[in-house]
């Protein structure tokens, strides 16, 4: 057979699909191009992004429908208390500092926050990076000033180029490719990762990454580890090892990212062959960024199509109509696992911002996972210019987060982190004490600051505390037997 039959079949395959597709009412990959879009580059050349979006059309998808249904499942879990999602990694991934070293410590922190949060909450916690797509980046102003000198802002390096010159800040449609290309590289090293090996469980202490090995965090991690190890022993005495129990040696992992630019989003979006349903097959899950979770604009028209589990942000901004809206649009069938709300108030206003938006919910018997991301409500400016982020107020507001849930008698289902495996000097706090000071040293993120490997891992302990007391009161809230 050649390519060219091989490819016709494929054709003929995916046009059968599509004649028993059931599709949203009114939707197709294209319709949020009748919609309001906010953040979308305009691309100079019309033809160049023709050709990309072309060509991205014919190269396979990253994801199978089947992950993202698996994905759905242990969202589902969540929804209903039995499981605990961590999302984190990058603000933004980048074209320069794409290397295995940085894929495999964000994957290694992501997992040693994992095994510390799956001990305190004593319960299943699902892993979805940030990572494999995260690219794209809404932006405050549509353009950058320094001096006399005024010139686009940077949207992502899937967009445009960081350097503050006229030609980087054009928006380049190859890039789109370029972020395909990386991505589906990233993929397949986090797939051999968590499958091949470097997940088993015995791996535990090896994990520990040498520069937090001074951090009181790492001190804990390998007391936790150790521990770990005796149980694994007694769990082997029993019989239960990696050979018979493939759930040691291998873990799930999930990717997602900021579902922002729409052409490449569309260009990946595929019907599975298996259910007739379309899925972005870029990434397992994607979610809706604050300033574009419009109920009419074209992000909440494109994802409200696609089958994949999906989230959106939700600011101190978000009216409770607006959430029911959108509840209603993206998930009219109330399906569990289908929404993540990814709440991102600011340590000051969650206790005043989001009883309202849980009760709504509650009260509407809507079933939702909510998740907090303590990130991008409390990012400040300091003395030296630098935007950074408090380590003391990304914990108070998971705190107040967790205490919003157990007065509403809802489960805190999840966080979201911007984090990475390297010893960055970006948010200040934390006990290796980063002050603003110290910002200069190590400042590499292309937009946000982002938790470093050490805060990370110490804000996981500190978390788990949080979950152990949530786990113990709702066992004493159950009647006994
Ligand atoms: C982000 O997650 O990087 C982001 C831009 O967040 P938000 O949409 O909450 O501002
Ligand atoms: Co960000």
């Amino acid at each position: 057979m050649t390519a060219i039959q091989g490819q016709s079949r494929a054709d003929s395959r995916t046009a059968k699909a599509q004649s028993r597709t059931s599709s949203a009412a009114n939707w197709s990959p294209t319709s949020w191009r009748s919609r309001p879009a906010l953040q979308m580059p305009v691309y100079p050349d019309a033809a160049a992004l023709a050709n990309a979006e072309a060509r991205l059309r014919r190269y396979p998808p990253l994801v199978f429908a089947g992950e993202a249904r698996k994905l759905k499942a242990s969202l589902a879990k969540i929804a209903s208390g039995e499981a605990f999602l961590l999302q984190g990694g990058d603000c933004a991934e980048s074209f320069a500092d794409f290397t295995a070293n940085n894929i495999r410590d964000t994957f290694r922190v992501l997992l040693q926050m994992a095994v510390v949060l799956t001990y305190g909450a004593g319960m299943p916690v699902v892993k979805l990076g940030r990572i494999a797509g995260q690219f794209a980046k809404p932006r405050s102003s549509n353009v950058e000033k320094i001096g006399d000198v005024e010139l686009p802002s940077y949207r992502g390096d899937n967009v445009n180029g960081i350097e503050f010159t006229a030609a980087a800040r054009l928006p380049d449609p190859e890039r789109m490719v370029q972020a395909y290309n990386q991505s589906a590289a990233t993929l397949n090293l986090l797939r051999a990762f968590a499958q091949g090996g470097y997940a088993d469980l015995h791996e535990v202490n090896r994990w520990n990454l040498d520069f937090v090995r001074s951090s009181p965090a790492s001190a804990r991690y390998e007391d936790l580890a150790a521990r770990l190890d005796e149980t694994l022993n007694f769990m082997a005495a029993c019989g239960l090892n990696s050979a018979t129990t493939p759930q040691i040696a291998e873990t799930d992992f999930f990717t997602s990212h900021e579902a922002l630019l729409l052409p490449y989003e569309e260009a990946l979006t595929r019907v599975d062959s298996t259910s007739g349903d379309w899925y972005d097959c870029s990434a397992h899950m994607l979610w809706i960024g604050d300033r574009t979770r419009q109920p009419d604009g074209a992000h909440v028209e494109f994802l409200r199509g696609v089958r994949n589990p999906i989230g959106f942000k939700a600011g101190p901004t978000l009216p409770t109509d607006d959430l029911l809206r959108l509840i209603d649009t993206l998930n009219p069938s109330n399906e569990a696992g289908r929404i993540v709300i990814i709440a991102r108030m600011g340590a000051d206003k969650v206790a005043d911002k989001l009883p309202a938006l849980v009760r709504t919910l509650k009260r509407e018997g809507r079933t939702v996972v909510w998740s907090c991301d303590p990130m991008h409500g409390n990012t400040v400016t300091a003395s030296n210019g630098r935007k950074t982020r408090p380590f003391d107020a990304i914990l108070r507001e998971v705190k107040e987060f967790f205490a919003v849930h157990r007065a509403e008698g809802t489960h805190p289902g999840g966080v979201h982190f911007e984090m990475t495996g390297q010893e960055v000097t970006e948010c200040i706090g934390g006990s290796t004490e980063i002050t603003v000071d110290n910002l200069n040293e190590r400042y590499e993120t292309l937009v946000d600051p982002r938790l470093n490997a050490s805060q990370a891992l110490e804000l996981a302990f500190l978390l788990a505390e949080q979950l152990k007391a949530e786990r113990l009161s709702v066992a004493r809230a159950r009647p006994a037997i």
